[in-house]
Order: structure tokens, then sequence, then C-alpha cells
């Protein structure tokens, strides 16, 4: 019997809609949905895809009917070249141990000692700035986020000759999510084996970065004290000190695979959430006003703290706003269908694959009034209460939400308060800003920022330790 589907986009009879989808993916699904409705068909290729595009039908494919969906073939095969079986990329009962396993290392009295790193490294990287310089603020935040990330998952600092070691993941994995962008450009992942000039480079750099890692985990065993490794405040530590219901750690490959996941997953998100906030300040004077005054009212020249947060509250809108018009992962990795499923009066078919985009639920007028404005007010306690559940999901939702949400949060909370208390930001670039859709959603050629020291500006200071 023919599978009665939503109306979509029609596309080319070989390509289906790849082509139109390609030349500007947010905005693509986006425009169907306003023209098709709540729940959109279209195929890339042979690729049959459903889009959701009302916050109920979200819930139904994260939450409800979770459990009948995995992450799509495709996410796998490209993410799981150098993530391996992580959090990101496993499914089923093993998703699930793990995730047990890993949630300690992100209790919120744990990622609270990480504050002080945090305001740390942010000072760190003004000390490299100069009053009046222009600096690439995407390459800026990216530096820094990827030094906070590297300290709090594996206390990068104590690694001897830790300068290379950072340098050489850094690169790595820099290598490695380019080699990914480009496959998800093509549609496809070639075997590892077939010797194209991507999988060599890909290939080379996982070979490095795990061997960087590799040396990490051994170094901790060995340290460890009668079979319990020491707990020097990291994140890692806490993955190696985790124990399921039978008693049983993690093992190695598994630990690497988390820890790679989690450095991948960690920096680049909360980096472009930071990019895209600067940006959008420098075009908003009277936000980039309320937020100094904001900051100097309550800090008055003092370092922020985790303790002033709740105090900062303006600091969180703009972020949350921000993560609104630009939510960092644009798109959710695809769903696909385990069974035959039924969403929004239509049956997905077993096998299909289930888009849903931050992108498009954060763009649509039905929740948000002008909604390509930036208007950090929308994000009050009281008028983000009465928001549908899913209308704003900058972290995704259900049993796959962003572990790291509320350090990605309170981190991009602290470096916005610490720099924007020392330093504005003006655009010092007179071409456009355009977003490339990669795995997140990037300015596609940087930003050029003026980094202008403020008269309020407090002197950074710096000692790296946990708290
Ligand atoms: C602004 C920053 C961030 C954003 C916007 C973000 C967004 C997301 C989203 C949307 C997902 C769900 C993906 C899906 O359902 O397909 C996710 C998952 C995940 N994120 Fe984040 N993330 C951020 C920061 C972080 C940080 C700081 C970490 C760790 C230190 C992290 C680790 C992870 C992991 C491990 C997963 C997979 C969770 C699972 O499936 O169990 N993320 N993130």
């Amino acid at each position: 019997m023919a599978v009665k589907r939503p109306s979509g986009p029609q596309g080319s009879l070989i390509l289906g809609s790849a082509n139109q989808f390609r030349d500007d993916e947010p905005n693509f699904l986006l425009e169907s949905v306003k023209k098709y409705g709540d729940l959109v068909y279209f195929r890339l290729a042979n690729m049959h895809t459903y889009l959701v595009g009302h916050p109920d039908l979200v819930r139904e494919v994260l939450v409800t009917q979770g459990d009948k969906f995995e992450k799509a073939r495709l996410d796998k095969q490209i993410l799981g070249k150098f993530l391996g079986n992580g959090l990101l990329t496993s499914d089923g009962d093993f998703h699930k141990r793990q995730r047990r396993l890993a949630q300690p290392a992100f209790h919120s009295k744990r990622i609270q000692n990480y504050a002080e790193v945090m305001v740390d490294y942010a000072n760190k990287i003004m000390a490299g700035w100069k009053d009046g310089a222009v600096v690439d603020i995407t390459e800026e935040m990216m530096h820094l986020t990827m030094l906070i990330v590297s300290k709090t998952l594996f206390d990068a600092d104590a690694i001897t000759g830790s300068g290379d070691t950072a340098v050489a993941i850094a690169n790595a994995m820099h290598d490695l999510q380019a080699v990914s962008n480009r496959d998800y450009q093509r549609g496809f992942s070639l075997p590892s084996w077939v010797p194209t000039a991507d999988n060599r480079l890909r290939n080379k750099a996982a070979a490095q970065f795990n061997q960087v890692m590799d040396q990490i985990i051994v170094g901790r065993r060995q340290t460890a004290v009668n079979g319990q490794v020491e707990d020097t405040g990291d994140l890692l530590s806490m993955l190696m000190l985790s124990v399921d219901e039978e008693g049983e750690f993690m093992n190695d490959r598994q630990l690497r695979d988390e820890v790679a996941t989690l450095f991948a997953a960690g920096h680049e998100t909360t980096s472009n959430a930071l990019s895209w906030t600067w940006f959008l300040l420098a075009q908003h004077p009277d936000v980039e006003a309320a937020l100094h005054e904001e900051l100097d009212r309550v800090l008055a020249g003092r370092q922020p703290t985790l303790a002033d947060l709740p105090n900062l509250p303006y600091s969180l809108q703009i972020i949350k706003e921000a993560m609104r018009l630009y939510p960092p992962a644009w798109i959710l990795n695809g769903r696909t269908a385990l069974t035959d499923v039924a969403i929004g009066g239509y049956t997905i078919p077993k096998g299909s694959t289930v888009f849903v985009s931050p992108y498009v639920m954060h763009r649509l007028p039905q929740y948000f009034d002008e909604p390509d404005a930036f208007k950090p007010e929308r994000f009050t306690p009281e008028i983000e209460k009465s928001l549908p559940k899913f209308a704003y999901m900058p972290f995704g939702g259900g049993t796959r939400v962003c572990i790291g949400n509320a350090f990605a949060m309170m981190e991009a909370q602290l470096l916005l308060a610490t720099i924007a208390q020392t330093y504005r930001l003006a655009v010092a670039q007179s071409e456009p800003v355009p977003y490339k859709a990669q795995i997140t959603l990037i300015p596609e050629n940087g930003i050029q920022m003026r980094v202008v020291m403020r008269e309020t500006a407090v002197s950074p200071t710096s000692e790296l330790a946990f708290a």
C-alpha cells in the first residue's frame, strides 16, 4: 500500500531536494516548515526525510516515542570515525549505561568547581589583547573554550610538556572536525581504509589524538593506589571512578571515546555561542549598555564568581537570545525510525530519517514575535516560562539532552561577564558576517572585531587551579 506522506518540497528525480538543502540548510528547513506545516517530507537523494516543526511533535520524537528512534547511520558513520562509541554516537542500553556512568562528572557541585578556571582563562586570553587591536573573535573564543575544556576534562596543565600536548590535541581535533564537515557536505563517508586525502588526514589525526589520550589514561592508572585512581578534580577522574550496577568501570577504549566526545562537543559549541553573542552585542548598543550597567552595578570592578551568576540575569538573557538566533547545534543528529512511528497524523515508516532543528524552532513567528530580531527581553523568567516546551531547545531534549548544558551555560555567562567588564568589542570589517552550517553554526569567515578597553576595566588576574 502506498505510504501517505505529509507534503514538502519536491526536488528532482534523482537527488530529491539535496541541492536546495545544501545551498542553505537551516533556511531550507525553516522555509519548508513555514510553507508546508508542522511535519514536512522531502527526499535527500535516497534518504526519506521527515522534518518536525512543532514543539508537540518534537516532544514525540525526543521524549514520548524517543525509544523508537536511534541516531542516524550517516551521523554515526561520520562522527563515529573519531568519537568511536561515545555518548553522542552510541544508542540503546550501551548509551544508557555510559550516560549513567558519565552523569556524576556533570553533577552541579562538581562543575561549579570549574568557575574559577573559566574566569582565569578568560583573563589569560585578554592578556594577549592590546587596547584598540583587531582580533578574529571566533578564533579567540575557540582557543579560550579549548583551553577550558582541556583543563577541566583532563587537567591539561598537569601533563608534562602540556603546551605541546594541548596544541597536538587541538590540531588533531581541528582536522577531525574539518574532515567530518566535508563528509556531511558530500552526504556520505567512505570507509577509513579507502586511501583518499581526507581519509589519510583523518586516520593520522585520529591516531595522534588516541595516542595522547591513551598516554593520559595510562598515566592515571599508573598512579592509582589499590586500583583506585586519584581524583584530580577533572572530569576524566570522575569518569574513571564511576562504576555501573555490576561494579564495572569504563575500560580504556570507552574512556577514550567519551573524552574525545566531550572534548569535541564541549568547546566549539560554546565558542560559537560566544562569538555570535559578541557580534550581536556590537550591533545593539542599547543591549550592550544595559549589560555594562548590570556588570558595573553587581561586580563593581571585581572578577565574577559563581556566586554572582544569579545576580547577573541580563547577561544570561543575552546568551539565551544569541543562542536562539544562532543555535550552535542548529540541527540535532538525524534520528532513524526503528519501527513505523505514528506522528502528527502520519506514519513515519521504519528506516526513515527524522530531523529536529533548533534553528527552525527558534525562528518560528508563532513562538517568537519578530523572530529575526535580537531581543534579550524575551528571556525574562516569566516570558521564558510561558513558552511551550521545545519551542526553545538549544540543548536538545529527552534522554539525549546535552549532558554539558549546565557547564556550558555557566561557562558562557562567566566568560561574557569577565570579558565585557574589561573590553567592548566592535565589528571591524565591512563585509557581512554570514553563517556556515557545519556540525555547528559558525561565522563562515570568522569575525574581525576591535577590542577597546572600557574605562571601568578591571585588571585581569590569573592563577590556574581547581577551587
Ligand atoms: C552552548 C554549548 C552547547 C550546545 C548548544 C550543545 C548542544 C547539544 C545538543 C543540541 C545536543 C543533543 C544532540 C542530539 O540530540 O542529537 C548535545 C549533546 C551532547 N553534548 Fe552538548 N552542547 C553544548 C555544550 C556542551 C558541553 C560543554 C559539553 C561537555 C563538556 C557537551 C557534551 C555533550 C554530549 C556528551 C552530548 C551527547 C549526550 C547524549 O546523547 O547522551 N555539550 N549538545
